[in-house]
């Protein structure tokens, strides 16, 4: 039988989001958010970002880090930021440049990148967003992850994320994706139930600190949970 260790350390193919954004494409949908029967609930995001007053002016540069179709990214340019939005996804980023097309937008550009293997510019961003993207990376590429949005982002940067946290309440889901409560893996290995305690300490650990928290978006898919919400800021 594999180790715990082994088994958070086995780097497997459990990116399942290319096949994911393909078959969206075909359905003619926009994006991962755009989705029919997915919550749009950018706003409640867009608005947990702003009110605390911690975002710096339109035209600041953000990199939205696995920015999916696009919609986050589209809504920052509109708002007059500088905008790039990554994702390793090819099929996600050409949904993304027809989104940014149709709404004719220009102050946002698209790259298909590995957040593990970003090819941008250090210390570049004044803000990082990355929504939803933590839970979907598993043993040390969290860390990798967390790392590179330390480096890319400037002095003082801030980092905004959300993550799905602990395991699904609902014990028929945890049974429907096999998920061990020990390594919090499904059997997919496509996402990782991580405990608060465990995601505050790899923020601790990549060098970031905990300037806003709150709890988020609910989600249809997984009764009784919500996604937590940070604003995290480099550390100097
Ligand atoms: C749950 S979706 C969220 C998309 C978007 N941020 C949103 O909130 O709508 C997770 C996204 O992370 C992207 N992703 C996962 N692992 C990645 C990696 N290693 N590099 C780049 N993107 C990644 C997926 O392709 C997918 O678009």
């Amino acid at each position: 039988m594999k180790s715990l260790k082994q088994m958070l350390d086995q780097r497997k193919t459990y990116y399942d989001h290319e096949p994911a954004y393909r078959k969206l494409a075909e359905k003619g949908e926009q994006g991962w958010r755009s989705k029919s029967g997915q919550t749009a609930n950018f706003r409640l995001y867009w608005n947990l970002a702003f009110a605390p007053g911690f975002l710096p002016k339109p035209e600041a540069r953000v990199l939205d880090f696995g920015c999916g179709g696009g919609e986050l990214a589209i809504m920052l340019a509109r708002a007059g930021y500088e905008v790039i939005g990554t994702d390793y996804s090819a099929t996600a980023i050409k949904l993304a440049i027809q989104n940014a097309q149709r709404a004719k937008l220009k102050q946002v550009k698209f790259y298909c990148q590995d957040a593990l293997k970003p090819q941008l510019r250090s210390s570049f961003f004044e803000v990082i967003f990355s929504l939803n993207v933590l839970h979907c990376l598993i043993g040390q590429d969290r860390m990798t992850y967390l790392n590179n949005c330390r480096k890319l982002l400037k002095k003082c940067g801030l980092l905004v994320i959300t993550s799905m946290v602990d395991l699904p309440k609902d014990k028929k889901i945890i049974k429907e994706f096999g998920i061990n409560p020990r390594t919090g893996l499904d059997k997919y290995r496509s996402r990782c139930y991580a405990s608060e305690k465990q995601i505050l300490a790899e923020f601790r650990r990549a060098g970031f600190k905990v300037i806003f928290f709150a709890r988020g978006e609910a989600r249809d898919s997984y009764p009784g949970d919500e996604d937590y919400f940070w604003i995290l800021q480099k550390r100097l």
